[in-house]
């Protein structure tokens, strides 16, 4: 990608991103209309999708050949990586935004023929702003964050969600214990986004899960490997953007050692 239009895509993404997070602080204690999808907790709001929807406007009145991939579905039917793709999480924490009104994130992946160029995540309530271009490093806010320590696994903080070691159908329980029981300390945010960007930040050093959309992990993918870190499937192989995956997160050293703790069933 010519790196003048990717500047001007990054320069007017980081501007969208703040207008869109300003305008949900400035009615977070209005009245929401909450709706469900797939489960009595698989929580949507009117502000997941009109912020979808303030992102689509913008991309398509300025990149009108460009694409856009969103949780909420207004964007494209997108089959294929092709050209300029805008992988979009309106707001990701949804679960969080209700009950908390804090503790989630806007989540942004742009990607130029299947390669990851420019990654942003905004901690909306916070205000702070992780963003990361291909080969140029990643920030939060204006401040470059370092290359990713690597911590061993007994000084290391996991985040996992507890559903995981509990009996599933994907995972053997019983390693993601074991594994538990050798960390640190484990977290659980409520929005993979900023999990992505907390280990970017290296507050925290390694996150499991088995499933999330392209849209969770997208512009993650962008900001840790900006730092140094690795971010996979949870059998170590790459991320398909057009499909729901798995997904291990770390820095170098504990990637091995979290992967040889799990058995995926
Ligand atoms: C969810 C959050 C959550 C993760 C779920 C996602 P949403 O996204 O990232 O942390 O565990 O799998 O679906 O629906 O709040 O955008
Ligand atoms: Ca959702
Ligand atoms: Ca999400
Ligand atoms: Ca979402």
């Amino acid at each position: 990608m010519d790196e003048k239009i990717r500047q001007d895509i990054f320069k007017r993404a980081k501007q969208w991103i703040h207008e869109a997070g300003k305008h949900i602080r400035d009615v977070i204690d209005e009245p929401l209309y909450i709706d469900t999808k797939s489960n009595p907790n698989d929580l949507v709001t009117d502000m997941d999708r009109n912020t979808e929807k303030y992102f689509l406007e913008k991309i398509q009145q300025t990149y009108p050949d460009h694409r856009v991939l969103g949780e909420e579905g207004y964007g494209d039917d997108i089959q294929s990586l092709e050209g300029t793709v805008w992988i979009i999480d309106p707001i990701d924490g949804t679960m969080n935004f209700v009950h908390q009104k804090r503790n989630f994130a806007i989540s942004i992946g742009i990607f130029h023929e299947g390669i990851g160029e420019i990654g942003l995540i905004y901690n909306v309530m916070e205000d702070q702003l992780y963003t990361a271009i291909r080969g140029q490093g990643a920030f939060k806010n204006e401040k470059k964050l370092p290359q990713l320590a690597n911590k061993v696994l007994g000084e290391s903080i996991l985040v996992i969600n507890s559903v995981w070691a509990c009996p599933n159908k994907k995972i053997n329980h019983e390693g993601v214990q074991t594994l538990i029981k050798r960390v640190r300390g484990t977290r659980s945010y409520g929005s993979a986004a900023l999990e992505f960007a907390f280990i970017a930040e290296g507050i925290v050093d390694g996150y499991l899960t088995l499933q999330l959309s392209p849209w969770d992990f997208a512009a993650g993918i962008v900001l840790i490997e900006e730092v140094g870190g690795i971010i996979t499937q949870a059998n170590g192989e790459k991320l398909n953007l057009l499909s729901n995956n798995t997904v291990l997160c770390s820095n170098r050293e504990i990637n091995d050692l979290i992967k040889d703790n799990i058995e995926l069933l």
